[in-house]
Formats: structure tokens, C-alpha cells, sequence
């Protein structure tokens, strides 16, 4: 834990802020931290590439315009005149001599590394001789690590010079407001959590489907896979949120509980487990001719405690899906067949959807009007309708780090249990089957929810 009263850092500092992460994402998050008001501090880059203060100020303001956002030029010049750069290889230990000269005098530093994370190492080495980690938090990007035994080495590596409180891993999903609003619903209605368990619930279905292929992004993707690259991470972590025990608060209390989740999930068990490939994928530039390589991940995993012992969790995810769309379904158990009502209800559903328009919808069954039948009926809340707009993920994680917020990052231990989790699938992956892009994944997907409710098709915003 933070042994320390969490401070404001007094200045960021982005390693790779050349690089495609912080064109399509951190520009953006600052310049809209700098809006709202939540950026008071210097922001330096460093990057090999050699860059003065004004190319990158200009590349800034080509990032954020990039991404849709309207600038307002008084809004971005106050974010230029925070923006300087300093220069150099990561492996020579000269830049960090320069960056510290170019941080001279701040006493709480925000090291964020949108670098491959074989350089991690090789970054905190540096900072640590430049004498700059003391008091610093390190910002690290997934993946973290590509299996338990390699996420252990680079934990063990990281350890090396820094406390755990001092590092920031971030899982952007862990940043969505409509993430944290599972925890919102479950634990600030009084109606929901007596529901929760094994007793109401039938299943929980959780999808994420993106309607595009893997683009130009093969040779990241080929090595990884979705299990790695969304399954491991993102979906488990939201299996945490709907799913863990309420905390007590605290950055430690709310990662106690998702750790403490993870723990009594089972290993997952490998013929339960469904890999798929979109026709086509192997023609991506930077994919394997001969590619065995999952763009389709579907599961079944269980969890051993008093809560959801006997409740299966369906994760599905995939990449060149009929729809974009991410959600959490969760599935009650059917009401009985009474006399009065001639066929069997549908069972209710809550839905925790989290992109796109975010929401929740809750379905019910009512009176088919002049009929003696139930009706399914929806009773949906889009957030934005009702309530403000929310910040990006990333603005609101690297401004949580800035405060010394970590609760909405992933410590140690929570990324050894992730790992633990998926080694088996891993270890003993069965075939890739192929699917055509568009569908709903290779056809057998099906055989996996037997015995279950089938999958439920998202939850989706009407068309604008
Ligand atoms: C990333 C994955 O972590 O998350 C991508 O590497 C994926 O493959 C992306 O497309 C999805 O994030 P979001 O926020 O767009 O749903």
C-alpha cells in the first residue's frame, strides 16, 4: 500500500511520445485534462526521435484534431506551453541525465512508459541511477507479460527499483466509467445485491465484439491472439467487477476484493474453451502464412465460492464480428410455469453495456396487451441521455495517477491470478476453427452454452 498521503505529481513524464499510443489516445486525454482543468504540472516527452518543443507541440495538436475532438485554440495553447521534449535513446544513460536536468526541482514525478515492455527495465534502471525514482509512479502499459511465468520475470524486474505502490499498470477497460458503474448498480441500489448469487442467477454472459479485423496491426496481433489480448486482461477484469465482493475502500480495498475473485476462479479448463480464426486473417500483412493464431476467443469459467459456485461465466470476444459492442449479461433464472400464464416466461436479464452508449437495461416481462401472454419489455437507460458525459478511460486513468490514485490499476498479484487463470488455455490450446468475418464466430460456439441459455445477441443503441 501507498505508504505515503497520495500526492499531485508536479510533473509527467511520457517515454515514446512519438509513438502511435500517445498519438491516438494521450494527446487527447491531456488536452481534454487540460479542459476540465485537471492538469497543473509540466508534461515532457522523451523519444529517440529528434524532436524540438514545437514539432511536438504541432504533432500534438495534429493528434488530438485526428481523433474528432474540437480544439479550442485557448484551450491548447495552454497545453502547448506545458509541452517540451527531451531527446535521446533509452539506452544510453545520458537521457536520463538530460531528463533529469529537464525535471529539476519537482519532488513528485509521473513516469509514463508507452513503450514496448521489454524497455521497462531498461527505463527504470536509467531513471533509478539518474536518482529520480524515489518518490516517483511508473506508468506502464499492457501487456503485461505473455504468460505467468514471463508476467512474474517482469514484475520481478520492476521490483527491482520500484515499491508496488509506485507502479501504475494500467488496463484502459479498467478506466471506462461504464466499468465502474457495474459497481455503481450493484452496490448503491438496494434492489440488485440480494440477487447476486447462485440462488437468482442462471449465467453471466460477457461479449466483446468488434466489427473490424485486425487491420494493420498483424504483426503486434499474430504473436498474441485474443486470449492474450483482450481475454487475460480486459474481460477478466470486468468478471472482477461484476462479480467480486463489495470493499471497504481504499485503493487496496477494491483491489483486495478483484484479487480475492481471481482466486476462486478455476483454472480454465481447456475443453471448455472455443479458438476461432475470421477467413482472411492470414492475408493480413504481418500474419503467419500458415497462422494458427485465435482472432475468436470463447470460454467457460467457474467460480469456487459461496457466491457463484455452480454459476458458469461465458466470455466470448472476437475481432470481425457481425456489430461493435461490449457487454455484461447477466442472466437470471426462469419464474416457474403457473397456470394462468400459457407459456413459460423468458427469464430477466440485467445488461451492463459498455460500448457503445453506455447503459444498462433490465429485461422484464409484462402483458402482452388483449392477450393472455407474457411480452419481453426494456426497460433501458442510455448513461449520456440521463446523466453528463464521462471522461475517456484515459484521461481519467492517467489523471488518477497523477493524484495517486490507483485503484483503478492492476497491482501484482492481480496480474499473476489473470495468468494463472488462462495458463491452461495456453498450454493446451485446441484448434483454431475458422469463421467467416460477419458471423458470430465459428459455428460450434453454440456447443459451449449447452445446457445454459443460449448467447444472447448484444444489446445495441438504435441506429442514429
Ligand atoms: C486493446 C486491444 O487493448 O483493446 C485491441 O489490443 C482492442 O485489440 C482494444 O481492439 C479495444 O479497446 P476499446 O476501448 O476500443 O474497446
Amino acid at each position: 500500500m501507498d505508504p505515503r498521503t497520495p500526492t499531485s505529481a508536479d510533473v509527467l513524464v511520457i517515454f515514446g511520445i512519438t509513438g502511435d499510443l500517445a498519438r491516438k489516445m494521450t494527446f487527447r486525454a491531456l488536452y481534454r485534462m487540460e479542459r476540465r482543468g485537471l492538469l497543473h504540472c509540466p508534461v515532457v516527452g522523451v523519444a529517440l526521435d529528434d524532436w524540438s518543443a514545437d514539432t511536438l507541440r504541432a504533432h500534438a495538436r495534429a493528434a488530438v484534431e485526428a481523433t474528432g475532438e474540437p480544439v479550442d485554440d485557448a484551450v491548447f495553447a495552454r497545453l502547448a506551453k506545458r509541452l517540451s521534449m527531451v531527446s535521446g535513446d533509452f539506452a544510453d544513460v545520458t537521457t536520463y541525465d538530460k531528463v533529469a536536468l529537464a525535471i529539476a526541482g519537482c519532488l513528485n514525478p509521473v513516469f509514463y512508459l508507452e513503450i514496448p515492455p521489454f524497455l521497462f527495465g531498461r527505463v527504470v534502471d536509467g531513471l533509478a541511477r539518474a536518482g529520480l525514482t524515489g518518490n516517483a509512479r511508473v506508468v506502464v502499459e499492457k501487456p503485461f507479460g505473455h504468460d505467468l511465468r514471463s508476467a512474474r520475470a517482469l514484475n520481478e524486474q520492476l521490483s527491482t527499483h520500484l515499491q508496488e505502490w509506485q507502479i501504475y499498470r494500467i488496463d484502459h477497460f479498467l478506466g471506462k466509467e461504464p466499468a465502474m458503474d457495474v459497481r455503481y448498480i450493484r452496490f448503491s441500489n438496494s434492489i440488485f445485491e440480494p440477487l447476486w448469487n447462485r440462488d437468482r442467477i442462471e449465467a453471466v454472459q460477457i461479449t466483446m465484439a468488434e466489427n473490424f479485423g485486425v487491420e494493420d496491426r498483424g504483426h503486434f496481433y499474430d504473436p498474441v491472439g485474443a486470449l492474450r489480448d483482450v481475454v487475460q486482461n480486459h474481460l477478466l477484469q470486468l468478471v472482477g467487477l461484476i462479480a467480486s465482493e463489495p470493499a471497504s475502500g481504499g485503493a487496496d480495498g477494491f483491489r483486495d476484493k478483484r484479487v480475492e475473485l481471481f482466486k476462486a476462479i478455476r483454472p480454465a479448463d481447456p475443453r471448455h474453451y472455443l479458438r476461432g480464426q475470421y477467413d482472411g486473417y492470414r492475408d493480413v500483412r504481418g500474419v503467419a502464412p500458415d497462422s494458427q493464431t485465435e482472432t475468436f476467443a470463447a470460454m467457460r469459467l467457474h467460480i469456487d465460492n459461496w457466491r457463484w459456485s455452480g454459476v458458469p461465466f461465458f466470455i466470448r470476444a472476437g475481432k470481425s464480428l457481425p456489430v461493435r459492442a461490449t457487454e455484461i449479461r447477466v442472466i437470471f433464472k426462469r419464474p416457474p410455469t403457473l397456470p394462468f400464464l400459457p407459456r413459460a416466461s423468458a427469464p430477466n436479464e440485467l445488461i451492463f453495456r459498455i460500448d457503445p452508449a453506455a447503459g444498462v437495461d433490465l429485461v422484464v416481462q409484462a402483458k402482452e396487451p388483449g392477450a393472455n401472454a407474457a411480452r419481453t419489455v426494456n426497460l433501458s437507460l442510455v448513461f449520456a441521455d440521463e446523466l453528463a458525459e464521462a471522461p475517456e478511460p484515459y484521461e481519467r486513468l492517467l489523471s488518477d495517477a497523477m493524484h495517486g490514485d490507483s485503484s483503478q490499476f492492476i497491482r501484482e498479484d492481480g496480474v499473476e491470478q489473470t495468468w494463472r487463470i488462462v495458463q491452461p488455455l495456453l498450454e493446451n490450446p485446441p484448434p483454431v476453427h475458422t469463421y467467416h468475418p460477419g458471423s458470430w464466430g465459428p459455428e460450434r460456439v453454440d456447443a459451449l452454452v449447452a445446457g445454459y441459455p443460449s448467447w444472447r445477441e448484444p444489446w445495441l443503441p438504435p441506429p442514429r
